[in-house]
């Protein structure tokens, strides 16, 4: 609803299609749904959630969680589910931000994609519980308890294909780019 806030407010459409409860101008539903996944969440002045440390979440599991990870900081641009994957804590190895989801919040809130999967990489490191992306910058993540707790992105190195971890249910997920 907050797209067509939006158009409303820049004097796009008419504040009385507004009372419309469907398919406003054109649009089907799916369409503004669609639109709606493509969040921009910078009018929030902090991520809508955050991650709850949760010890009995297993490797296995974390390993899923660190692909929608990826997908949600990467390929799709995905704010809130990129966030609901962080702890409080986000320890932060980058010269310049503080630690803390809040500090990085400006800089994803607006659901900007990176790359597709085909032109990036992604792993998860089950033996050392991290994860990477690999796309003009190579990042790793510390996994604790099921939530990405600490950052790097200076010097970083995707591990080899055969120590990234294969999920379960897809092929594509321990995709791997080299270079
Ligand atoms: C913690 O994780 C386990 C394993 O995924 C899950 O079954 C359980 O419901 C979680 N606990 C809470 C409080 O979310
Ligand atoms: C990785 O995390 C699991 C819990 O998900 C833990 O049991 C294991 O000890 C951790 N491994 C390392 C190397 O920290
Ligand atoms: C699995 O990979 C295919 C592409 O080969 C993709 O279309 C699909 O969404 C993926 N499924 C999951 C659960 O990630």
């Amino acid at each position: 609803m907050r797209f067509i806030q939006l158009l409303s407010a820049a004097g796009l459409i008419a504040p009385a299609v507004l009372a419309a409860p469907a398919a406003p101008f054109g649009h089907s539903v799916s369409d503004v749904q669609s639109l709606d996944k493509r969040e921009n969440l910078c009018n929030l002045k902090a991520p809508p959630q955050l991650c709850t440390p949760n010890a009995t979440v297993t490797v296995e599991e974390t390993a899923v969680r660190a692909y929608k990870f990826y997908r949600a900081f990467v390929v799709d641009g995905d704010p809130r589910t990129m966030f609901s994957l962080m702890d409080s804590s986000y320890i932060q190895h980058h010269a310049g931000y503080a630690s803390g989801p809040n500090a990085i919040w400006s800089l994803f809130c607006n659901g900007r994609k990176i790359g597709t999967e085909a032109s990036t990489g992604w792993c998860f490191d089950a033996s050392t519980n991290m994860s990477y992306a690999q796309y003009s910058t190579t990042d790793r993540w510390r996994w604790v308890d099921g939530c990405v707790h600490e950052h790097w992105d200076q010097n970083e190195r995707i591990p080899s294909k055969d120590k990234c971890a294969k999920l379960p249910t897809n092929g594509t997920a321990g995709h791997y780019v080299s270079g």
